[in-house]
């Protein structure tokens, strides 16, 4: 091209568009001003994306529309140029089999969006649970300015009295209901009260997790993870990530110059901190692949261990997030853990985690306890490993129950979902309290996707003689507003081969948590024999994204990102750089 360039701003990648004489520039601002664009837009100001997951199939989501015209106005106040695009969105409640299949494919959405268009920077607007990561992702491997702004959680539930929490009062209600301690016109009347408002699940579920561990790694502003949907400040907030994404860009702060092996370190240990959902393991492990950090499943183990669970909200304990944004919110839990954290890590706000923490205050102890009164004396993720799960498998010590933490039982095996609901309430089913229940064929080629079912039903029999826990195994995952003694992520996973795939009916199966073993009690030369005879799964598709995701899919130890999106690459200045 032998054409000028701008002489305004040539650092600026959107330059290449906007900023260029002759047909080459004609063409983007010609298109650009028939939506009523006024030409000083093109004087070489930061081009801002907002990349939006607003959709009426995500609830948890519908409010972003409005939240991005509060970023727009932030992006326009500090002399950047805002342009909203839509991206696929995933509603945890609607999607099927799970959106855990879509996440890599949002972040693609993402990526190669950003990627061919004309963008300096980027505002995520994000809130049901794997939009987070997956427009996180997608941001790392272009690694351009960026800010997550989420949703927010919605209001408190409230039922006769009673606050409800999402999610977590779904379980107890449906056990409630399977045994008959609640009439079907209380369960309908429920349904409304739970769900009152946009925004995302208002307990510590992996939507609040997430948004808060973005807050946590400074790539998002103070107060992200706890302002509630509907409140104004969030409102607010938006306005000031706008402001703050044009400065970034300004001053060519990328993504990469956040999130670092110090940032992910804070994230996990904030995690044990508030209790923070399974499904932050997976995120967090992909997002750092995309980043070139190095982090394992180990870390996790190693760096939440000890750290104690403050935050008293459900599933582990008894608030929720309305009552932990007028607590104090993270900035006032981090302040509490601040000898834990890296202090000096880098924020949007240009600052340090360290300048964040100067005015945080807690405003109520039963919410955001004290160290020396914790909700659980272990937060975090616990990493076992052992014959069953040779690449590892986590548990949540704060949800799971102290007595079964050194547990060995008779397995008692599903070898699907399917076989799980069909056979779980027989009044048949040979189960006990010490019983392990095995599910295989959840993992992340197994369903596909690796779904939220690892919290596997109490048998209605057990329910019914006011068993609360049982021992739980399971190569899916678990809902973040799930609790149990649930072990989950086993890894490699039993639809590729395996050893979960071995374990039959009858087999004695140990779990260790404070020794960080899952051990099937089988000889090995009987494994070996079982193993010769096994028959894996057909695969589940023939084509399409299907069958793109189960060939190139990672396994859970791994983050469950496709194995050729691993990894960063510069973004070009333009398409014609290619
Ligand atoms: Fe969307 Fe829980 S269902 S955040
Ligand atoms: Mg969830």
């Amino acid at each position: 091209m032998s054409e000028k360039k701008s002489e305004g701003h040539p650092q600026l990648r959107s330059a290449e568009w906007f900023g260029r004489e002759g047909k080459y520039g004609f063409i983007p601002r010609s298109w650009m001003r028939s939506q009523g664009f006024g030409p000083e837009l093109f004087d070489g100001r930061p081009v801002i994306g907002i990349c939006n997951t607003w959709s009426e199939f995500n609830p948890c989501n519908r409010h972003l529309r409005d939240l991005a015209e509060h970023v727009k106005r932030g992006v326009l106040l500090a002399g950047g140029y805002p342009l909203e695009f839509p991206v696929m969105s995933l509603g945890e409640p609607m999607m099927r089999p799970t959106t855990m299949m879509f996440r890599n494919l949002v972040s693609m959405d993402v990526e190669e969006t950003i990627r061919a268009n004309p963008i300096d920077g980027v505002v995520l607007l994000a809130g049901c649970d794997k939009t987070t990561p997956a427009l996180l992702m997608g941001a790392a491997s272009c690694d351009i300015p960026s800010i997550l702004v989420s949703g927010g959680p919605m209001l408190n539930g409230r039922f006769r009295g009673r606050e409800l929490g999402s999610g977590t009062d779904v379980f107890r209600f449906d056990e409630e209901y399977r045994t008959g301690q609640l009439s079907k016109a209380d369960y309908a009347e429920a349904e409304a009260a739970m769900s009152r408002s946009a925004g995302s699940c208002m307990t510590m579920g992996t939507a609040s997790t997430m948004a808060l561990l973005a807050e946590a790694m400074g790539i998002a502003l103070p107060m992200n993870g706890a302002i509630p949907a509907v409140d104004s400040r969030r409102r607010h907030l938006a306005e000031d990530a706008g402001r703050r994404i044009v400065s970034l860009v300004r001053g060519g702060v990328s993504i990469s110059r956040i999130l670092t092996r110090p940032a992910f370190e804070n994230a996990i240990v904030v995690n044990g901190a508030i209790g923070g959902s399974t499904n932050a393991v997976v995120h967090l492990l992909a997002l750092a692949g995309r980043l070139g950090v190095p982090l394992s499943l180990e870390d996790w183990d190693r760096l939440g261990n000890g750290m104690p669970c403050l935050v008293d909200l459900k599933p582990s304990g008894r608030f929720l997030m309305e009552d932990f944004y007028y607590a104090g919110g993270l900035p006032a839990v981090m302040k509490r853990i601040a000898d834990r954290l890296y202090l000096d890590a880098r924020t949007v706000e240009d600052g340090t985690l360290a300048d964040r923490l100067v005015n945080a205050e807690c405003y109520n102890d039963d919410v955001i306890r004290r160290m020396e009164n914790p909700v659980s004396e272990q937060g975090g993720i616990v990493v076992l490993r052992g014959n069953l799960a040779p690449e590892g498998a986590v548990l949540k010590p704060s949800a799971a129950s102290r007595h079964l933490m050194a547990h060995r039982g008779r397995a008692l095996v599903f070898e699907t979902v399917e076989d799980l609901r069909a056979r779980i309430d027989d009044p048949d089913l040979d189960v006990d309290e010490n019983t392990v229940l095995v599910l295989k064929g959840a993992g992340p080629v197994g369903y596909p996707g690796m779904p939220e079912v690892g919290n596997l039903p109490l048998p209605a029999k057990l329910i019914a003689k006011g068993v609360a826990d049982m021992v739980r195994i399971s190569d899916g995952r678990m809902s973040g507003t799930a609790y149990g003694t649930v072990v989950l992520h086993v890894s490699p996973e039993a639809a590729i081969g395996g050893p979960l795939a071995l374990v039959r009916t009858g087999d004695e199966i140990v779990l260790d948590v404070p020794g960080r073993r899952l051990e099937l009690d089988v000889a090995e030369d009987e494994l070996e024999r079982r193993r010769a005879e096994l028959t894996l799964p057909e695969p589940h598709f023939e084509r399409g994204y299907g069958q793109m995701f189960v060939r190139s899919v990672q396994q859970a130890h791994l983050g469950v990102d496709f194995d050729f999106l691993v990894g960063k690459s510069i973004l070009k200045k333009s398409q014609e750089s290619f």
